[in-house]
């Protein structure tokens, strides 16, 4: 079955907005904003012909106000999840190399995170000392970094000659290759002819394989993207050293994260949990000034669809329109382990 530009945005908007408790028309357009830089007109024309091949189901909720949720049917999640994987590739490969390319981006992220390292996340600077003080007290020398992008955050640890090996991996290839190019001068053999201190490398989180073992496996915004978070940290878990952790920073609304508590409560391993929400839950209304005093400088460049993937995520929670958001910070150690 062939499908339009339109139909192939809408399949793809409605199964990232899967979390929402009803997906209406409002949602579809700001996922639409947030996730196509270029967009295909028709939303309306184009979910009813989507209704039609029987790849989304229209349920009416009020007559009164004809209000309209959509609901992919089981032949629709199925072509949206093959079509979703490509697209999130070559789309994290662009806004991520745009982010490490933007000056605007760099000046947003210093005002609403205290830190720029071309993040495309809500790595803040007290998250990052955070971070820093768990590794150090950890004497942790290894470090891998799942979903990398363009190695920003990589790049700033090399800046600390206590972190011997640092590896990143993301799947965005195209941005793994800008990554490798611009940090080019952190990953040259050493004169030894050894392995580089710095490597990034493509690779899916579910398939990547180490030889090695790490006393650090970060995760940055990025276990929300498999469908197996289980499977993977598992996996992840075996790869650490026996003193070694797994840290992940997650941001998503409360029953999200409850989810995902519960996906950890089946893990065969010790978790910590500290909470980040006060700051995070103040930050929205932050982001959304700064975009907006931003806002010629991000277009004068270019990326005024930088701007807007981030202004409709940052008004669709100031609306607060998936409940209450909750920041978490997660160590996970091998059972056993102190
Ligand atoms: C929200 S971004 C966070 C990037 C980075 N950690 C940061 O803080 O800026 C999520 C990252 O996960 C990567 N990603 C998504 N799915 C992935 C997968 N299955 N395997 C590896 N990387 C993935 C994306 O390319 C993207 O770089």
């Amino acid at each position: 079955m062939g499908f339009s530009e339109i139909e192939q945005q809408l399949l793809i908007c409605v199964l990232i907005a899967k979390n929402y408790p009803q997906i209406n028309f409002k949602i579809v357009q700001s996922h639409q904003y947030q996730f196509f830089p270029v967009i295909a007109p028709g939303i309306q024309k184009g979910l009813e012909i989507l209704a039609g091949k029987k790849l989304l189901t229209i349920v009416k909720i009020s007559k009164e106000n004809q209000e309209e949720h959509y609901v992919l049917t089981k032949e629709g999640l199925g072509i949206a999840r093959q079509l979703m994987v490509p697209y999130l590739d070559s789309w994290y490969s662009k806004i991520l190399i745009d982010c490490a390319e933007s000056a605007a981006h760099r000046k947003f992220c210093m005002n609403v995170f205290g830190i720029a390292v071309n993040q495309f996340s809500f790595f803040t600077l007290q998250e990052f000392e955070h971070l820093l003080a768990f590794l150090n007290a950890q004497k942790a020398t290894r470090i891998l970094d799942v979903g990398c992008g363009t190695g920003g955050f990589c790049a700033e640890l090399a800046a600390y000659p206590e972190f011997k090996k640092i590896h990143g991996i993301d799947f965005a290839k195209e941005a793994i290759d800008y990554g490798n190019k611009k940090h080019a001068h952190l990953n040259q053999l050493n004169q030894l002819n050894q392995p580089a201190r710095f490597v990034l490398e493509a690779s899916r989180m579910e398939v990547f394989q180490s030889p090695d073992r790490w006393d650090a496996i970060i995760f940055i915004d990025t276990i929300y993207f498999t469908p197996d978070p289980l499977m993977v940290l598992e996996k992840y878990v075996q790869m650490l050293d026996e003193q070694g952790s797994l840290f992940l920073f997650f941001g998503q609304p409360l029953s999200y994260v409850q989810k995902f508590e519960e996906v950890l409560s089946r893990l065969n391993a010790s978790v910590q949990i500290q909470d980040f929400t006060a700051e995070f839950s103040e930050r929205w209304d932050r982001m959304a000034a700064a975009l907006m005093a931003l806002k010629d400088e991000f277009y004068a460049e270019g990326h005024e669809y930088l701007y807007r993937a981030y202004l409709e995520e940052s008004e669709r929670n100031v609306a607060n329109r998936r409940g209450q958001q909750v920041r978490r910070f997660y160590q996970i150690k091998k059972i056993g382990c102190s």
